[in-house]
């Protein structure tokens, strides 16, 4: 009871239960709070510390930003989800905060697809400063072996890469994208490699424009650290995999290069395994292997997971459930 006490007194301030508001609807820092609540970082910070103390908010320090997100465990999870049921719809402020924060999200992606837009043609070259991508390469093949019946999805193609590379060992290939560039660079690619079995086309992870069991394989090949939910790019992958089905995903291990967040718009910076295994469970997946390929100074971590043959279809969370969830 008491630590019930302490959230609900947490949370019963107009400030805070703002702060809640938004952070239902995913993951943000510091100063995108600020700016969207319009008040001081001092008070902001203040508010943030006073939740997180209560439990309904986790942080995450990555190397000068600091992440803000619903806790997942004890009292403040549930308590956070029965507050969402409870928001009022027309509040003036609360769909304020909400204008401002699609606002927020809106100039995130724009930066990150001007990022795209300028280093379509020379993305191939930028991948390889990871870790050897032949290295990579072998483990994906080791993890997705040939099977001419199997039908791939690669979620955020940008130049195609993956779907040349499985492309000759697999049945029909189809890569998405949301930047018109790094799509181009595919096509011809794509045409270069005389692909016949894999295409492309323009879409947004968070809603593919496929139908529920849809895949056999599914990849988010270094993806995710541009997004901003992770968990329903992953739930929207579930949706599209047939039971059975196989969701790879390539992606850093956590790390402390802050460069890479002004020079290539990353906003994670790499991701720990236990978050990974949070995607997973949230979206019914099943981990089935994880691989770390240590390199100087970054390392990639791969995850494979499996949606279980006994899963009713449409039981995954779809694109737009999980979107109402956020
Ligand atoms: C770093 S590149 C990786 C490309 C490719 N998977 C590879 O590893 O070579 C990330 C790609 O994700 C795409 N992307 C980012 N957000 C997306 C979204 N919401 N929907 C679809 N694609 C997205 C970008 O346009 C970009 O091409």
């Amino acid at each position: 009871v008491d630590e019930l006490l302490a959230a609900l007194r947490a949370v019963a301030e107009p400030t805070r239960l703002r702060i809640i508001a938004l952070c239902l609807k995913g993951e943000l820092t510091v100063s995108e709070l600020v700016r969207i609540t319009g008040q001081s970082q001092p008070r902001i910070s203040r508010h943030l510390k006073l939740l997180t103390d209560a439990g309904l908010l986790e942080r995450s320090r990555e190397g000068t930003w600091v992440f803000y997100r619903m806790a997942q465990d004890g009292i403040g999870a549930p308590l956070a989800q029965h507050l969402s049921i409870l928001l009022p719809d027309g509040d003036e402020i609360l769909t304020r905060d909400r204008d401002r924060l699609a606002e927020v999200k809106r100039d995130r992606a724009e930066a990150a697809a001007t990022y795209f837009r300028n280093n379509a043609a020379e993305w191939d070259h930028l991948r390889s400063l990871h870790v050897d991508q032949a290295v990579v390469e072998q483990v994906i093949r080791n993890l997705l072996p040939a099977d001419k019946n199997a039908s791939l999805l690669d979620i955020g193609t940008g130049t195609g890469h993956l779907l040349e590379l499985l492309g000759p060992e697999l049945g029909p290939c189809q890569g998405v994208d949301l930047s018109h560039e790094m799509l181009s660079v595919a096509r011809a690619n794509l045409d270069r490699a005389a692909a016949v079995n894999c295409r492309v086309r323009q879409a947004d992870l968070r809603q593919l424009p496929f139908a529920a069991s849809t895949f056999d394989i599914a990849a988010i090949h270094q993806v995710l650290h541009y997004v901003d939910d992770q968990a329903l790019a992953i739930s929207e992958a579930a949706r599209v995999l047939k039971p059975g089905g196989k969701l790879l995903v390539v992606d850093l291990a956590p790390h402390k290069h802050e460069a890479l967040r002004d020079e290539h718009k990353h906003r994670r910076l790499g991701f720990p395994d236990e978050e990974a295994a949070g995607w997973f469970i949230h979206a019914h997946l099943e981990l089935k292997e994880t691989v770390h390929l240590a390199g100087d100074p970054l390392t990639v971590s791969i995850w494979l997971a499996e949606k279980p043959e006994q899963l009713e279809t449409g039981s995954a969370t779809t694109g737009a459930q999980a979107a109402a969830l956020h």
